[in-house]
């Protein structure tokens, strides 16, 4: 199997005689792009058919298939897609149809804002450059912002900005002050092109404004999401109900925005009965007939899954398929051997196992606490490290978040996931909140509160 990337796009599967091939292409130039994709693959490749599968559709599929609830509404939504932006579909057995393609597209609404933030992007000239640039006093005025977005995208790495805006917002306090033309702004279909890069003065003055001002931006822009995807899904499964004979057993998020651990854990427990039953966050959960039974985000809903999707648009998996850890092996693995010998490296089995990596996380018969690299199997397919390339830390107290995020050249405000064992979870999160792939973020229980889970 072989696979492309670039935001945004159709996926086309190249059946070869021998194999499946996947790979995407852009939608915006999509019959161009397709043509000189499939220029490219048949000099190496003898292609059998082609086939074009659609960006939210694919994402659907890696999402529904990937547990196989019996039945469920899958909502796929992300910044791009040559067919659409915010999509559900109702899967039933083996099958899955396209119910709703809503014009909302709060991923790349979101996106923008994280763009305007130069805690969030680093680019800290060009943010300067581009707040003197407007004259912002004027509340009535939308100011073009198309050139400095573009702009940021380019020279920022553009798939990470929304990640990190969502650490940021937990920077921000509740200030109290909403902007009037935020929700708005974020409703707005990007596809009212007219419209497309222009932001509302007001909140360019807070995103312009002190380091106060930024993060409690970023925190109501967040906020803003929540409601914006809740209530879009809401009214998704207050109309499927209603036309459905039968009732839903999941809900499945998936696409980029699938990301969003913070939303996802507001529909986590808004709208599924197992989250109704351990919420803490929301007061009101959606009434029992309306509710689902569970939740499910795949380990890869952005586009990264978008090649596994190419293939199970053409035979759907009979059984559960792990795909979590269907990444690349090591490129040197054949070198393993010769080098741990030349190293001395001893087993960790020799050396007492897991309690000897709990001493030696805690310190035992050192000065520092040591970060301690993990590399085992093949790695996490999709953008979660979740245990074959992870790095290991004692979570306790912000010292040993900051050392991490030193080492990782991430920004001081980035989380990072603690691993809990499975008959700890409870008393961390006071049910038993199960996340394989990091898809939601439950509050843990007061005391036990650690510094540094997800926000
Ligand atoms: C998927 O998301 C991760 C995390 O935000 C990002 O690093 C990665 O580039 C994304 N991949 C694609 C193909 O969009
Ligand atoms: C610390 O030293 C003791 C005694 O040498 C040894 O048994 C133990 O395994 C060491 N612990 C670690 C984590 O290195």
């Amino acid at each position: 199997m072989l696979c492309g990337h670039s935001i945004g796009t159709a996926l086309v599967v190249a059946l070869t005689a021998q194999r499946i091939l996947t790979l995407e292409c852009l939608s915006r130039f999509r019959h161009l792009d397709t043509l000189r994709l499939q220029i490219s693959y048949i000099r190496f490749f003898s292609v059998r058919e082609w086939r074009l599968l659609d960006h939210h559709h694919a994402h659907a599929l890696i999402g529904y298939f990937d547990l196989q609830f019996p039945s469920a509404l899958i909502v796929s939504y992300d910044g791009e897609g040559n067919d659409g932006t915010f999509n559900a579909y109702v899967g039933l057995g083996r099958d899955i149809v396209r119910v709703a393609q809503l014009a909302l597209d709060p991923g790349y609404r979101y996106n923008m804002m994280g763009a305007l933030l130069p805690e969030v992007t680093g680019l800290w000239d060009e943010h300067q450059m581009f707040c003197a640039h407007f004259d912002l006093a004027n509340d009535a005025v939308w100011v073009d912002a198309t050139i400095f977005y573009d702009q940021v995208m380019v020279k920022s790495t553009i798939l990470s900005v929304a990640g990190k805006l969502m650490g940021y917002a937990a920077t921000g306090e509740a200030t109290g002050t909403t902007i009037m033309e935020l929700p708005c702004f974020v409703r707005a279909s990007s596809r009212s092109k007219e419209r497309y890069g222009l932001i509302p003065a007001r909140i360019l003055r807070a995103a312009c404004g002190d380091l106060t001002s930024q993060r409690s931006l970023a925190w109501i822009v967040q906020e803003e999401f929540n409601q914006l995807v809740t209530g879009a899904v809401e009214s998704l499964l207050l109309r499927v109900s209603e036309s459905l004979p039968f009732s839903l057993h999941g809900l499945v998020f998936t696409g980029g925005c699938a990301l969003n651990v913070i939303t996802n854990q507001l529909a986590f427990e808004r709208f599924t009965d197992r989250g109704a039953a351990v919420s803490k966050t929301i007061v009101e959960v959606l009434p029992s007939n309306l509710r689902v039974k569970d939740f499910h985000v795949p380990p890869a809903p952005n586009d990264s899954g978008l090649s596994a999707a190419g293939l199970w648009s053409i035979a759907s998996p009979q059984q559960h398929q792990q795909l979590q850890y269907l990444g690349f092996g090591l490129w040197d693995e054949e070198a393993l051997e010769a080098s741990a010998a030349e190293w001395k490296a001893v087993r960790l089995s020799f050396l007492g196992g897991v309690d000897y990596l709990a001493a030696l996380l805690a310190g035992e018969n050192r000065t520092r606490k040591p970060i301690v690299a993990v590399v085992r199997g093949r790695q996490e397919f999709g953008p979660r490290a979740l245990g074959h390339r992870s790095l290991l830390a004692l979570p306790e107290g912000t010292e040993i978040k900051d050392r991490l995020n030193r080492l990782k050249f991430r920004q001081w405000y980035r989380p990072v996931a603690p691993m809990i064992a499975d008959e700890d979870l409870e008393a961390v999160f006071g049910y038993v909140a199960k996340s394989p792939y990091m898809h939601v973020i439950a509050p843990t229980v007061e005391d036990e509160r650690l510094s540094h889970a997800h926000p």
